[in-house]
């Protein structure tokens, strides 16, 4: 007899596996088909943020950031050290016991939640059934599918990864020595996470970024004060330049790109490619079904995450939207809500972006420059960190909070930080957007005192003109 249950999803990283545990809280019978196999060769949950992305390269960032800070600081803060040196063995052993850790813990949490992990790789066939290759090869069925089969990096013509040394990002987090001169094409969120983690190692590191503007996506003024604080750190970041064509030879891989200049050659040990990624839709359904894919390869899905096929629904990387394990996650448990009959849905204006550089860049709803275009009034507060009093005693004083609030209603309409610990302070920003907060809401809560959250506090005070800290022009008496 065909094995059967209520949801199936494909794919279990942070979209998927959210979506298979909400599944199963819900008391439906579920299952989870995912191919992912460690190093090691063992089947592994958590797809490509738990495996190869989000946490390998957040541990790596951490670790080459608190290197850098006892190497550059340390002494400022008196303390005396040796000399110090690096042990990349261990800080990547670190970073694979966390991968096998946090991997391991959602194969736990799969068993105490009741849903069945079946490693293989699963493909939509017609009629709700699902046919698993690997060593498990089987066909099942289910009432309700889940397809949250994720992305995987675009592989770029004039760059062909060889796997050694022209890798990408998965590639990047397991260099085994320090390369000497390294490149990256692609100076996005990726490019820009690896490229800091080797540049802080020892590296030389250059990016090529095709297009004239740094970062377009972030609000212009953290883009500026982001250029400035990496390319101080040494990031050489090269805009407006293309790659032509790159080629291994004598054990380094020498790149022909053209900048204004003209053609240029630069030779690095090894190269990066992260210029976006694709969402992984390869042998994921039989034509036959009729899924409908977009012009962009992603899944086509409403604001629900219904594909066109009755009980299929997709969720994460594999449909349109940002590329965020946060994301995905919130879209798996939405479906699997709607899937038992509740009304949950997901609020794309607020989704939190990060890119974990130092400083840390985050943002929440709209920037400076969309609100221009769009012909939308508005008014800016913004708050440096040099004026707070934690961020000082911490010795990070670059950066600054803005928050963009609505000229007439003032409500928050995108809040813009550059700076420490930005990635947990834009959590703040967005549980206040979130319940439709005005800039005078935040001025009306009352923040600990010496945190960096106060200068979220104080960007909303400076919307008003009111700051605290900073000198604000002066106001007549109201
Ligand atoms: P991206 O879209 O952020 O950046 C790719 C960059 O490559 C762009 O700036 C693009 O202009 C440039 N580029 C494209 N073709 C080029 C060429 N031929 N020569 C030179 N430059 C070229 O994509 P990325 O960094 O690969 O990241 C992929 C996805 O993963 C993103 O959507 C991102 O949201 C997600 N991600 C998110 C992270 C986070 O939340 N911190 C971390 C890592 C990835």
């Amino acid at each position: 007899m065909t094995e059967r249950y209520d949801v199936l999803v494909i794919g279990g990283g942070p979209a998927g596996y959210a979506a298979a545990i909400r599944s199963a809280q819900l008391g439906f019978k579920t299952a989870c088909v995912d191919d992912w196999c460690s190093p090691a060769g063992e089947p592994a949950l958590g797809g490509t943020c738990l495996n190869a992305g989000c946490i390998p390269s957040k541990a790596l960032l951490e670790s080459s950031e608190f290197f850098v800070q006892v190497r550059d600081r340390g002494s400022v803060r008196g303390l005396k050290l040796g000399q110090l040196s690096l042990d990349l063995a261990a800080m990547m052993a670190h970073k694979d016991k966390t991968v096998t850790e946090l991997t391991r813990g959602i194969a736990t949490l799969f068993k105490a939640n009741g849903v069945t992990w079946i490693p293989g790789r699963g493909k939509l066939l017609p009629k709700n059934q699902i046919e698993i290759s690997g060593s498990a090869a089987k066909q099942v069925e289910a009432g309700e599918i889940i397809l949250a089969s994720g992305s995987m990096p675009v592989n770029f013509g004039n760059a062909p990864f060889d796997g050694q040394r022209i890798v990408d990002s998965q590639g990047a987090l397991a260099f085994k020595e320090v390369p000497r001169r390294l490149g990256v094409i692609g100076a996005g969120i990726i490019g820009l996470e690896l490229g800091s983690v080797w540049c802080r190692l020892g590296s030389e590191v250059v990016l090529i970024e095709a297009q004239e503007g740094f970062l377009p996506v972030v609000d212009e003024q953290v883009a500026r004060e982001a250029l400035k604080q990496l390319t101080a750190q040494g990031l050489d970041i090269r805009l407006g330049t293309r790659v032509l064509q790159s080629r291994v030879a004598n054990d380094a891989v020498v790149m022909r790109y053209q900048d204004q200049n003209g053609e240029q050659e630069k030779i690095v040990d090894r190269l990066i490619v992260a210029v976006g990624r694709r969402p992984n839709t390869d042998g994921l359904f039989a034509p036959e079904t009729g899924l409908l894919i977009d012009e962009w390869g992603f899944v086509h899905v409403d604001e629900h995450c219904r594909t066109n096929l009755p009980n299929v629904h997709a969720v994460g990387d594999v449909v349109r939207g940002p590329m965020l394990a946060h994301k995905g996650m919130e879209e798996g448990i939405m479906v699997a809500e709607r899937i038992a009959g509740q009304a949950t849905t997901v609020d794309y204006a607020i989704v939190p972006s990060v890119i974990y550089t130092q400083p840390e860049i985050a943002w929440v709803g709209k920037t400076e420059q969309a609100l221009k275009q769009a012909g939308e009034s508005y008014r800016a507060g913004v708050f440096p960190f040099a004026a707070n009093g934690r961020a000082k005693a911490m010795g990070e004083t670059s950066g600054f909070i803005k928050i963009l609030a609505d000229a007439h209603t003032d409500r928050v309409r995108g809040v813009h930080l550059i700076g420490p610990h930005c990635s947990e302070l834009v959590a703040c920003a967005v549980l206040a957007m979130s319940f439709g907060a005005s800039s005078e809401d935040i001025m009306h809560t009352m923040f600990a005192h010496p945190t960096l959250s106060e200068a979220l506090h104080e960007a909303s005070l400076a919307v008003a003109g009111r700051a605290v800290h900073i000198a604000q022009t002066r106001r007549a008496k109201p």
